[in-house]
């Protein structure tokens, strides 16, 4: 029997989780979202041509590939319309080759709302969401309210929507809302509609009787480990568990079916939205790499936060989803940086600590770094690891001394192509 691979975010998200599941693609017979919604953002370029996904997992521009969306995700029936819309008029059949689990939750107008009204009653405090509705979805679906995707199956579908809508009507009280409502429900019931055509199953059933006739799956995270709702900068992350583990609850895969874990990081650090960046540079440096490494959300457009390399984050979110190979992105971006910092501990009040620490909104940490030579030189046509320059060797071999994990896959550009596959003994 397979096991399932899963290849997921070490940081604050938006890694290039996209790129490196479409660039391994060929090698899986299926490719699973497991947790998250249309907040994620997945970037994938080839043929010169740039392509998003927020919900669709990143396999479904290769053929032969089946695509599943898992019971662990969260969707937005007019969010998932428009990315299926974009693909068809590519030619791309979705309808063939992407299945929905039953189990999966509807994010519906009002969810979308809550978020809103949410983040304005936080203020200043606010998460910084993407006003998805991804909140206020998981917290229904924890809360035992939820609709699920197979639900809209049920001749009563009507009356749940409307029952769990008057419960947000009474939470909204008298904000504002009722033009937006009626402008989303209408394309929301339309793109309901439209869903219909799509294949609904049982997701855990589906992809456990794959593996036992040895197909292979690969498992897409969204995120990153430091937005989970568990082990991230709470209360600055996401509503669900971006961990390896949420791949045995997201889509039902028992903990000893997990094959190789790839773990995603840039060679820098990105953030977007509110909370915590240790490694956070609001200077001049920080400014450099946004604008080298176009760090602007691929969901919402917004500046990401730049910073360098954070090892007590990674080494953390390396524990936590029992990494066994790592993807380091976006090397090229640092192409034309003489100097290289990584942060390799946090100096809180004069005490040195290398592991992430529990109250990381209160303390006051300050990054200890430690300087490394750039390699100045572009990498960004670099066909053969052989050919790479010595100062870019030692920082990949530092890397990997101080994280004890295998980097196996390096990028040096957003294209397809632009990815180089190392031969390294596993640990
Ligand atoms: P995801 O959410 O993890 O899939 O990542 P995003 O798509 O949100 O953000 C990654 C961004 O970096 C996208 O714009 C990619 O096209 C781009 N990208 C991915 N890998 C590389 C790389 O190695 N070098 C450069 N310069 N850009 C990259
Ligand atoms: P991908 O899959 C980066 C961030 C938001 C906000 C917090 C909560 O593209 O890596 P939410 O909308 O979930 O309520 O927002 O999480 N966030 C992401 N940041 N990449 C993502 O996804 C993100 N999805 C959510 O910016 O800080
Ligand atoms: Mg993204």
């Amino acid at each position: 029997m397979e096991k399932v691979d899963v290849l997921l975010g070490l940081q604050w998200g938006d890694e290039g989780k996209g790129k490196i599941v479409d660039v391994v693609t060929p090698k899986y017979d299926i490719i699973a979202r497991f947790q998250g919604g249309p907040n994620a953002g997945h970037t994938l370029i080839f043929d010169d041509k740039k392509y998003v996904l927020h919900t669709i997992p990143s396999g479904i521009f290769r053929d032969n590939t089946i695509n599943v969306i898992g019971n662990g995700v969260v969707i937005d029936p007019i969010i998932i319309k428009d990315e299926i819309d974009k693909l068809e008029a590519i030619g791309i059949d979705v309808a063939s080759k992407m299945l929905i689990s039953k189990k999966a939750h509807l994010i519906v107008p009002t969810h979308k709302i809550l978020d809103k009204y949410s983040e304005e009653q936080k203020g200043k405090n606010k998460i910084g969401s993407t006003l998805k509705g991804i909140g206020p979805t998981y917290m229904d679906k924890t809360g035992r309210n939820g609709l699920r995707m197979g639900d809209s199956l049920a001749t009563n579908f009507k009356e749940k929507y409307d029952a769990l809508q008057e419960k947000h009507k009474t939470i909204l009280g008298d904000y504002d809302y009722a033009e937006l409502l009626s402008e989303l429900e209408i394309k929301w019931f339309e793109a309901m509609e439209f869903m219909s055509k799509f294949t609904l199953i049982d997701s855990e059933h589906y992809i456990n009787n794959a593996m036992a006739e040895g197909k292979t799956v690969l498992a897409e995270g969204a995120q990153g480990t430091m937005l989970d709702v568990d082990f991230g900068t709470y209360p600055f992350v996401t509503s669900s568990n971006t961990v390896t583990a949420g791949t045995c609850t997201g889509l039902g895969v028992a903990p000893n079916r997990i094959g190789e874990v790839v773990g995603i990081f840039k060679a820098y650090c990105t953030r977007v939205g509110s909370g915590p960046f240790p490694s956070e540079l609001d200077n001049e440096v920080g400014e450099n790499i946004r604008q080298i490494g176009h760090e602007f959300g691929a969901t919402t457009g917004r500046d990401r936060r730049c910073g360098w390399i954070d090892l007590p984050a990674l080494k953390y979110a390396i524990m936590i989803n029992g990494a066994t190979q790592l993807a380091m992105m976006k090397a090229d971006v640092l192409d034309t940086f003489d100097t290289i910092e990584v942060c390799t501990h946090y100096d809180i009040d004069g005490e040195m600590y290398d592991y992430f620490p529990y109250d990381i909104n209160s303390l006051n940490i300050k990054p200890v770094y430690k300087k490394i030579k750039g390699w100045n030189t572009d990498l960004t046509g670099l066909m053969d690891m052989a050919d790479a320059p010595k100062e870019f060797m030692d920082y990949i071999t530092y890397l990997e001394g101080e994280l004890n994990v295998p980097i196996t896959i390096v990028s040096v550009g957003p294209d397809r192509k632009q990815t180089l596959m190392r031969e390294v003994e596993l640990v």
